[in-house]
């Protein structure tokens, strides 16, 4: 396997995020939406985040089961950082400086052996060898991003062939209430930095990989688990 910590270039990605079409259908995120989004969300997103903690716990349990070398994709302020097993070793990648900055805060206050580091890099352009993971893991993330099918790819081609990847997100609802929050939240999508109405067609189409599992977290009906193998 190769070892991503000599791959070359943790620098700053080259390459801007294109505002986009594909998964987000009508809703166009780019790069500096991201950006200037989660600076302004980065010093009270533990407080933000709080509606996903359950699921973000489901989806480590997951990676925890699984073990081995895993990429954070969209690692953010790290929250899920301390809950990885010792039987799992973590690399981090964000495009939002501010949100690192709180990441790394965490990796020095909490020690956190594991976690080989994070680097502000585009998950439509990773940095890193084919193969060079065990895993990925990607919360709360695939709808942020201009072109989820694209960052599909970028996950499966950075995993070992039988290495996982793995994605919790919430995804255009089918459900009373969730259906509400999605019409309420939706023309705010910029301003979040995320998506709230994007369909779950984007992240089920990428041919190297096979969906292995798709499960319900907490709170319920919310947030989907999907587990894929790389073919
Ligand atoms: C809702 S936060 C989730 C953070 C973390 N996964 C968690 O569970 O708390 C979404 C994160 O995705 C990052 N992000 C959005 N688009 C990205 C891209 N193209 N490349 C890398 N990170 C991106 C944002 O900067 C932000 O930190």
């Amino acid at each position: 396997m190769t070892d991503p910590d000599r791959s070359p270039a943790y620098a700053r990605s080259a390459t801007p995020v294109a505002a986009g079409a594909g998964t987000s259908r009508d809703i166009a995120i780019d790069g500096d939406m991201v950006r200037s989004a989660y600076a302004r969300w980065a010093p009270v997103y533990t407080l933000l985040a709080a509606p996903t903690a359950l699921g973000r716990k489901d989806a480590v349990a997951k990676v925890n089961s699984i073990g081995g070398h895993f990429l954070e994709a969209g690692v953010g302020t790290g929250l899920a950082l301390p809950d990885y097993a010792p039987n799992v070793t973590i690399t981090g990648v964000d495009l939002s400086h501010d949100m690192l900055v709180r990441a790394n805060e965490k990796i020095a206050k909490e020690r956190l052996a594991n976690v080989t580091g994070v680097h502000e890099m585009d998950l439509t352009n990773l940095a890193f060898a084919d193969g060079a993971f065990d895993g990925t893991v990607c919360m709360f993330t695939i709808t942020a991003v201009p072109d989820a099918a694209k960052v599909m790819d970028e996950l499966a081609r950075v995993v070992r062939p039988g290495g996982h990847v793995v994605i919790c997100s919430h995804f255009r609802a089918e459900r009373f209430p969730w259906t509400l929050s999605d019409r309420i939240l939706s023309p705010f999508a910029t301003r979040l930095g995320w998506n709230p109405s994007m369909t779950i067609d984007g992240v089920l189409g990428c041919e190297a990989l096979e969906l292995v599992s798709r499960e319900d977290t907490r709170p319920s009906g919310l947030f989907d688990l999907l587990t894929f193998r790389k073919r």
